[in-house]
Order: C-alpha cells, then structure tokens, then sequence
C-alpha cells in the first residue's frame, strides 16, 4: 500500500459522507443526486466487513447478494450515469499523479477532493462544480481497488449519448419538465402519464407510469426488451423485483431527479431500507426508494444499481424490528427471513 492510499484509508465511511456533503454546495446540480447516490451503491463499511469476512463467500450469501458489487470489476464504469463520467481518464490520471507524489502533507480529504477536481476542470477548461463529484469517487474507488488495478484501468469513459449528450443546464431543465398531456390535459385526471428515465445515456431508456402508480408497476409493463437476457435479476422489467411489499429489498433504485414527485417515504419502507443497508438520512423525499413503495405524480429520473442485498443490520446496526407481511416468491422468502432474522439478531 502506498503512502496515498495510507492517507485515503484513515477515512471511514462517515468521514467521506461528511467530506461529500460538505462538498455538495459545489458540486453541479446536474451530479448531485448522483455523486451522493453513488456512495451509497458502493458503501465503504460493506466493502470493509466483506474484506475482513474469513469466508467472504459465505457472507455473500448470508447477506443474499446478488449482481455487480464490487468496485473491482467496473473501475471505469461504475459511474457511467453521472455528468462527470465524461472526465474519468482525466480523473483516473490526476489521482494516480497524486498518490505518485503524496508524500504525507499535512492536508485533508475535502481539501485533496477539491485540488484533484480543480486541476481536471482547468484541463478540461470547464467550472470545479463538474468534476468535484466524479473525483470523489474516483477518490473511494482508489480506496476499494487498491493502487495498482486503479492505474491499470484502462480509463475508457463511455460516450454520452441521449440525455447526457445535452449541456449540465438542459440536463436540469429537462429532468425537471413533466410530460405535456396534450389538449385538454389540463383536464385530465387518472390518465395522466409520467416519464421514468432510467438510463440517461440512451434515448429509449425510458418507460411510462400512470398517474400515482409504483415505478416498478410501470416498469414491467415494458417489454419493448430481453431484460432477463441483460441482467440475471429482472424477470419482469427493467427493475428488478420480488416480492412488490417492502419485504424484500430487490428493487431499491437511485433518484436523480424528481423525488419530490414521489409519494413520501412510508414508516415501513423507512425502516425496510436501512434493515436492506441502503444509508441515507431520514428526509421525506429522499434520494434512494424502493420502486415498489414509490409513487410518482410526475416525470422522474432514476438509476438501477446493478446488485442487491441485505446487510444494515449487520454492518450498520441501526435496525429497528418491525411487522413483515409474507413475500410472495422464494428467492423473496429468503431476503425476508433473512431481513426478519437480521432485526430481530
Ligand atoms: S420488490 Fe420492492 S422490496 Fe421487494
């Protein structure tokens, strides 16, 4: 381990939150939901326990997790939905510069975001307010796969394409336009539909949702693909989901605009939520839902995180008990007993 990466590992996962919310004035709406989304798709304290963990296979299934979780094997695209990917090998490069020739100044992380983010924008000739965001990741992903797989990344950033292609500014404006009803759609009441993006970067990455339906209703109603074909945990839609009652922790999605649009945060859902290990504060719109729980009464912008699982008990004890209604499948059974087992440890 090199001396950089010494100074990145006396931070715990609390010390970069706070870092990042510090941070969050700076940093461009169009990457703030994201940057902050992104942190909780790749926790620090389950990559730690998992690094620890004796049989890391076995707790793997103890915490029935499923997908894509580590950093490890997606370097260069985890953050495929964020503004700043665009900037990644920029990034990548500037950090590997930096743990190169970090020799134990006496600075902080906010303080080593903030260089690392500056020196990318005036490459790039664009405002810190960009890229603040993607070197903070690029920061903890460093963190999570070592010194030597990080540089070695290839550092390919994915060409924007559909909404991404656009400016940061119209990427806000149109994240924030519900969908026009056509004549007389001020008179409509339940026919209204709402656009749910779930994939910025194309243009079809998009479906439809009636009018104070769950996300992940509306979801599976679009079959216009082979969603079993691209990803082992969507048997019905893009989304994947087992047991559609807060049971089972499946279909947990990012907001990245949009969650004021949303149906508040129920008790059950919020207690649900940190039982599964999805951390966040405890706002009534916040930026992670459950897409089976969340309702939309306009247009919305999410991302899918591509794994699952049920860990907060265990790496965050928070957990409060609480009442769970019988899921519906048996992949969902296992998730609910293990959440019920969990809560009640
Ligand atoms: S499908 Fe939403 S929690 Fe199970």
């Amino acid at each position: 381990m090199n001396r950089f990466e010494n100074f990145l590992n006396k931070f715990d996962e609390n010390n970069w939150l706070k870092s990042l919310s510090d941070l969050l004035p700076i940093i461009h709406e169009v990457d703030r939901n994201a940057t902050q989304i992104w942190f909780r798709f790749y926790p620090l304290t389950l990559f730690n326990y998992l690094q620890s963990a004796e049989d890391k296979t076995t707790v793997v299934q103890k915490f029935v997790m499923q997908g894509n979780y580590e950093l490890k094997n997606q370097i260069d695209s985890s953050h495929k939905f964020l503004y700043g990917h665009r900037f990644w090998k920029e990034v990548k490069n500037e950090i590997t510069n930096r743990a190169d020739t970090y020799n134990n100044e006496d600075t902080d992380l906010t303080n080593e975001i903030k260089q690392i983010a500056k020196a990318v924008a005036g490459k790039f000739k664009v405002s810190d307010s960009l890229t603040v965001g993607i070197t903070t990741i690029g920061l903890m992903t460093l963190t999570q796969v070592g010194f030597d797989p990080f540089k070695n990344a290839a550092g390919e950033v994915i060409a924007p394409h559909g909404l991404l292609k656009k400016s940061p500014e119209q990427i806000v404006r149109e994240r924030a336009r519900d969908d026009g009803q056509g004549l007389l759609g001020f008179l409509k009441t339940i026919d209204k539909q709402w656009t749910v993006r779930y994939d910025e970067s194309k243009d079809n990455g998009k479906f439809k949702l009636m009018d104070d339906e769950e996300i992940a209703s509306g979801a599976a109603r679009d079959q216009s693909q082979n969603w079993l074909a691209q990803d082992a945990r969507c048997g019905e839609g893009v989304i994947p989901v087992e047991c559609r009652s807060a049971a089972c922790g499946t279909c947990w999605i990012g907001i990245l605009s949009g969650a004021e649009k949303l149906s508040d945060v129920a008790t059950r859902e919020r207690k649900q939520m940190k039982i599964f290990g999805y951390n966040q504060g405890d706002a009534p719109k916040p930026f992670l839902r459950l897409a089976c729980q969340a309702k939309a009464n306009g247009a919305v912008s999410i991302v899918i995180p591509p794994w699952n699982g049920v860990f907060g008990k265990k790496i965050y004890g928070n957990v409060e008990e609480i009442e769970l209604e019988p899921a519906t499948t048996s992949a969902a059974k296992l998730r609910e007993t293990i959440a019920t087992a969990t809560a009640k440890d």
